[in-house]
């Protein structure tokens, strides 16, 4: 498995959820009774491979997976049956302002990021003033992020992950909160990684961004795999599911 960066051998994702109760159903609950967990089925049995350097796309509607397979991948969520095998440095940009605390500043922020990814002290002493160049939000990293707009938040976020090139970025539809200037220099950035080798996961519900970017595609549907392989087919099949 040297040239595979990341496998998935029949990963499924069972959330458990609570039911909500009428207050005739909590009494006998609160005592002892029959517990009203129902179980859901965000992803079942996905099998795919993505090999050094190539770049797959994650399709499908609302609600069918994408986001629970990404934070599989960055072992965020634990899968509840398969294997997920990743080998290498993640840089995952999967939920705008995951990681961020609100009540810390942009600076405060952008090292406790940093820290998360992997990076020392003095490596991010570095980093640092590129990352709020990239950013352009210079003035306000002394400001608490609660006060941050989403494009902001993402801006931030985005700086920090891109600071090194990772051997795996994630992204997670959040290229879409930004204008689209900064968008743009976000998927430069993209594209300078992608030469240099790194692998990429991305999920959008841009057809444009997807063809323009990916080399392979992973369509899902209401937590099944649809289809995985060539990106041409997999876009074909994404653009069938939607009319
Ligand atoms: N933490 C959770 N607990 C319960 N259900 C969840 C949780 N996270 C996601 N889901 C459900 O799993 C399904 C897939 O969600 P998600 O992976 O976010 O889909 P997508 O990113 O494709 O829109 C949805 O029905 C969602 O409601
Ligand atoms: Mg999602």
């Amino acid at each position: 498995m040297t040239t595979t960066t990341i496998k998935a051998e029949n990963i499924s994702k069972v959330y458990s959820l609570q039911k909500q109760k009428t207050f005739k159903e909590f009494l006998p609950a609160l005592f002892g009774g029959k517990e009203t967990r129902t179980k859901f089925n965000a992803l079942s049995h996905i099998n795919f491979e993505v090999k050094k350097g190539e770049s797959l796309g994650i399709m499908g509607k609302n609600g069918s997976g994408k986001s629970t397979l990404l934070k599989i991948i960055a072992g965020v969520t634990k899968p509840s049956d398969g294997r997920i095998t990743v080998l290498g440095q993640v840089a995952p940009l999967i939920e705008l302002g995951a990681g961020f605390h609100p009540e810390l500043t942009g600076r405060e922020n952008v090292y406790l990021n940093g820290s998360i990814l992997g990076f020392k002290r003095k490596e991010m002493d570095k980093l640092y003033k590129n990352i709020v160049e990239f950013s352009e939000l210079v003035d306000f990293m002394d400001q608490p992020v609660k006060f941050y707009s989403s494009g902001m938040y993402m801006r931030l976020a985005f700086s920090v992950a891109v600071a090194e090139i990772p051997d795996i970025l994630l992204v997670d539809e959040i290229l879409a909160v930004g204008d689209s200037k900064f968008q743009q220099k976000c998927l430069d950035r993209i594209r300078e990684f992608q030469n240099q080798g790194s692998t990429m996961i991305m999920v959008s519900h841009s057809v444009e961004m997807i063809g323009q970017y990916c080399t392979r595609g992973l369509l899902l549907k209401s937590g099944k795999q649809i289809y995985f392989g060539d990106i041409t087919e997999a876009l074909s099949k994404y653009q069938d599911l939607l009319t």
